[in-house]
């Protein structure tokens, strides 16, 4: 379970990213956050793995307030959260297998990891979670020479490799073409619901969101301005989120 209890974030120059932040995230659910760009999903999102440090409040993970948490602590609750990147992050030059095994790194003092020195558990786990995406026959294949689409269910299976409890996605489908984007996310839906993973995905195309999530948090300016299930989301809604009526299957954000 994640709360935020009055969570704001200002930043350096000044800019109030979050502005009193209240929400509660329940185990298995999926959830899309929603707004415009700048309105500062990136920041709700990245401050629940402490990427970004908040301000003020206070911000728990099943009951741990995280602001406080350091060294073991820290890494205990950042292998526990997968995260997915827009860009997909992986390291371009190096095999799908071998990106999908840094999953792994948390699990182990940094130094045998170096080398590749996995233990046998992880190894099988690594070819677990590309055969559950779909991918293990691109396992030896350099993961830059793999489809954007390709690239981001390696990210998923590195994501799954951790054994996460959640899996944070900033704009996961925001690189893909539209068809890919279908199939990413249905990875997702199947690991949510397969895997019972929590689901977290900023998202600024308002109809994947909609068809994906169970429930919806609507963010504009900093402040929380809709929070509740996706079959409630209407067009005042909306207009509430976005400030505007939006056109049939638009895309909105970066
Ligand atoms: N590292 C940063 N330093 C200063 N301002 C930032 C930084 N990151 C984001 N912001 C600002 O915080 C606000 C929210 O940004 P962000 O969380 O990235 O929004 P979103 O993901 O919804 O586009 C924006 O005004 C943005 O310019
Ligand atoms: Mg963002």
């Amino acid at each position: 379970m994640i709360r935020f209890v009055d969570v704001q974030k200002t930043y350096s120059n000044g800019v109030q990213a979050l502005k009193g932040v209240n929400l509660q995230i329940n185990d298995g659910e999926f959830v899309a956050i929603i707004g415009l760009s700048g309105a500062g999903k990136s920041t709700l999102l990245r401050s629940i793995n402490k990427m970004i440090p908040i301000t003020s409040g206070q911000l728990y993970i099943d009951d741990i307030e995280i602001s406080s948490i350091r060294g073991k602590a820290l890494r205990y609750l950042r292998r526990s959260i997968g995260m997915i990147f827009q860009s997909f992050n992986l390291v371009k030059r190096m095999s799908v297998y071998n990106n999908v095994l840094t999953g792994r790194v948390g699990y182990h003092s940094t130094f045998p990891t170096l080398f590749g020195l996995f233990p046998r558990e992880d190894k099988i786990l690594a070819l677990d979670s590309l055969d559950a995406l779909g991918i293990l026959d691109k396992a030896f294949t350099r993961a830059d020479q793999l489809s954007g689409g390709q690239q981001q269910r390696v990210a998923l299976a590195r994501a799954l490799t951790q054994k996460p409890k959640l899996i944070l996605a900033d704009e996961p489908v925001a690189s893909l073409d539209p068809i890919t984007t279908v199939q990413v996310m249905d990875d997702f839906a199947r690991i949510n619901k397969d895997f019972g993973i929590t689901i977290v995905a900023n998202m600024h195309h308002v109809d994947l969101a909609l068809k994906y999530a169970t429930r919806i948090i609507g963010i504009r300016d900093g402040i929380v301005v809709f929070d509740g299930l996706s079959s409630e989301v209407n067009e005042q809604i909306l207009v509430e989120v976005y400030g505007r009526t939006l056109k049939h299957n638009e895309v909105l954000g970066e």
